[in-house]
């Protein structure tokens, strides 16, 4: 490489990284922003929390391009689908992966519609799906019924479904897996997961099992997912009719991916546990405050469950068990600035003081 061509090996994203794991030929074009080898960041509070030297690192998934880890996946099934020469895409989304199909399908030069629970998304991410000129259908409905009309629309062919019920969605998250044990050298020994639609617990399960048997690991963690208490058909073991939370993005009461994500849990020896929206909301504040990560809601569920599995007894997994040294991964899923709403409540008043120095000491002092 001489002096002057540029070096975008950091920003080539995960199919280029991770090629030999996924289902990607020579002949597929390949559609990336950039996403993937996102930050692992050690948190000595959340290790001191546990105690026996173990330790806790947060998977920071929410500086993916589009602002969360759908990012991923939607690279491979949007590359694989241009492959295919389909013309558009369409997904059922609660947002995030309606802003990622739209973000790729322009950079693709196709076009994405995006089938929406009327009223239930983040603003944020309606904005990202309006920005990038996807063609957007609000139902009179929730998510599960979105899904269900797009899987429909899908049987044609004139769209690619690019929702987790695509498995080119789910080859590309496997990669946050791979990462995470390319990084710590091993796997780790738990791996926290908000749980939704249950396609990214699948994903990682899928990339930690491909990992260990080709020998880049020598262990397998326990797999742990969180659902709000209000949106928890997997914890419950039934379809929950009309999910609850102000974690839109995990209110799904009929998941895709339910038998994979179970299968995963009970193999890995892990749980899957309910956490309150008043536990994903101090979550969210306490990791904003104490570490600068601002996520939004439904990614501040795996921080809520991480505490409440250190605290309580009458969790579904007790940290009290785990051997000592143990590492401890809790994957945050999409940036708090996708959800403004959710923390609108802690804007105190901005009426303007006189714009001096005193004026402003005297503010600060209130
Ligand atoms: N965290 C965030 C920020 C999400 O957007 C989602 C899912 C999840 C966690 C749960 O992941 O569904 O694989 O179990 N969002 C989907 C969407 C459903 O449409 O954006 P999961």
């Amino acid at each position: 490489m001489s002096i002057n061509e540029p070096n975008l090996e950091q920003s080539r994203g995960v199919i280029a990284r991770y090629r030999a794991f996924l289902p990607v030929s020579e002949s597929t074009p390949i559609i990336s922003l950039g996403e993937g080898n996102t930050p692992l960041l050690s948190s000595a509070r959340l290790s001191k929390k546990v105690g026996r030297d173990c330790e806790v690192f947060i998977k920071n998934e929410g500086v993916n391009p589009t602002g969360s880890f759908k990012d991923r996946g939607m690279t491979v099934a949007v590359s694989k689908a241009v492959e295919r020469n389909t013309r558009a895409l369409i997904c059922a989304s609660t947002g995030n992966t309606s802003a990622s199909a739209a973000a790729y399908a322009a950079r693709a030069g196709i076009s994405c519609v995006v089938v929406l629970p009327a009223g239930k998304i983040a603003r944020g991410k309606l904005l990202q799906a309006v920005a990038y000129g996807a063609k957007i259908v609000a139902i009179d409905g929730n998510f599960d019924d979105a899904l269900r009309v797009v899987r429909e629309i899908g049987e044609d062919n004139d769209f690619a479904i690019v929702n987790s019920i695509n498995p080119d969605r789910i080859a590309g998250q496997k990669t946050a897996a791979f990462e995470i044990v390319d990084l710590l050298g091993d796997a780790p020994d738990l791996q926290l997961l908000p749980l939704g639609n249950a396609g990214n617990l699948t994903a990682y399960w899928a990339g930690y099992r491909e990992y260990h048997g080709s020998r880049r690991s020598t262990k397998l963690p326990a797999m742990i997912g969180f659902q709000a208490a209000g949106a928890a058909p997997i914890f419950h073991n039934r379809v929950v009719e009309k999910p609850e939370t102000i974690a839109s993005a995990i209110r799904i009461g009929n998941p895709a991916s339910w038998k994979q994500a179970r299968a995963a849990i009970d193999e890995s020896h892990g749980a899957v546990d309910v956490v309150t929206d008043e536990e994903i909301l101090d979550a969210q504040r306490w990791l904003a405050r104490n570490e600068g990560i601002f996520v939004e809601p439904a990614s501040a569920a795996s921080i809520a469950g991480f505490f409440k599995s250190c605290d309580s007894k009458d969790g579904a997994y007790s940290f009290e068990k785990i051997p000592p040294g143990s590492r401890i991964i809790c994957t945050v899923t999409g940036h708090g600035l996708k959800d403004p709403d959710a923390v609108a409540k802690d804007v105190v008043d901005l009426a303007p003081v006189a714009a001096n120095p005193e004026a402003v000491r005297r503010a600060i002092a209130l």
